[in-house]
């Protein structure tokens, strides 16, 4: 596993974006780059000094959002750096009609948030034809009982139950592990689809990975595979999904 160090940064960006880690990670080989950035020292000049475009709908979203947008594509941009060359005016990452990021061409990638940090997951579309990555902070005991119905049935709740996880980690570990999956395969599919379609099937705690499952209607339709993995990691607050992985023969040539 490598790490690297974060870019100095002089002035007012340094203000705004805080501790910065990159790394290849080990169980899926893609990139991983994680930024955290402080919404409060944000300003619209950043923009331009962090090299990284403002779309119109963003320009007139709330401050927040314009924090957290810069900080994800702040993330995405180091990320495609270390992939290498990437075609000078591909580098801006662009928004899709359904919020999806516009990669450049050759690449794979996935970005979330949550709080004051940001991540983005990318590798080469030889290496992986989908990743998606999720961050979420744990659920509390009342979110878990609002949602637990709409991201979970019983037999994936009690999957996870099985194995001593809380039911706020097991809650939170579907609902972030489903959000990654959605963001994996909502670029092939275009299908804005829900916690319904997939189910956790498999939960291998020692090497951190749930195995998630279409329903066969789902899969039938788009051509797809039934079953994906999503390697998680469990942080003390928080946790943080990726799914990716390959398409087996013409499924490659998707999107
Ligand atoms: C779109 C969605 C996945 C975003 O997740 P979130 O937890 O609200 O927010 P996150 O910070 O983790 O992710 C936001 C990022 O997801 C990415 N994203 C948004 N829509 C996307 C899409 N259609 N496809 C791929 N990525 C998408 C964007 O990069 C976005 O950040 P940006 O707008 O700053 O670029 C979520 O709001 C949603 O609608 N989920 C319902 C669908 C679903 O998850 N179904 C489960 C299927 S099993």
């Amino acid at each position: 596993m490598q790490e690297v160090a974060a870019n100095i940064m002089p002035g007012v960006e340094r203000q705004f974006i805080g501790k910065v880690h990159s790394l290849v990670d080990a169980r899926t080989g893609v990139r991983l780059v994680s930024c955290e950035f402080d919404s409060g020292s944000y300003d619209p000049a950043l923009y331009t000094e962090l090299g990284i475009d403002r779309p119109e709908s963003i320009e007139r979203a709330v401050a927040k959002r314009q924090a957290e947008f810069l900080a994800g594509r702040y993330a995405a941009a180091l990320a495609l750096q270390h992939l290498g060359p990437v075609r000078n005016h591909d580098v801006q990452v662009g928004i899709g009609a359904q919020r999806n990021p516009l990669w450049p061409s050759g690449v794979v990638g996935s970005i979330s948030h949550v709080g004051s940090v940001a991540v983005c997951a990318v590798s080469r579309r030889t290496d992986k034809h989908y990743l998606g990555i999720d961050i979420e902070v744990l659920m509390s005991s009342k979110v878990c009982r609002e949602v637990a119905t709409i991201v979970a049935n019983r037999r994936e709740r009690e999957l996870l139950s099985a194995q001593g996880l809380s039911d706020r980690v097991a809650l939170t570990l579907i609902f972030s592990a489903k959000e990654s999956l959605f963001k994996a395969l909502y670029p092939s599919v275009r299908d804005y689809f829900g916690f319904e379609v997939a189910e956790a099937a498999e939960l291998r705690l020692k090497d951190q990975t749930l195995v998630l499952r279409l329903n066969e209607r789902f899969a039938t339709k788009h051509n797809l595979p039934r079953d994906y993995e999503c390697q998680f990691t469990l942080g003390e607050h928080w946790i943080q999904s990726v799914t990716c992985g390959t398409f087996a023969g013409s499924m490659s040539l998707i999107a």
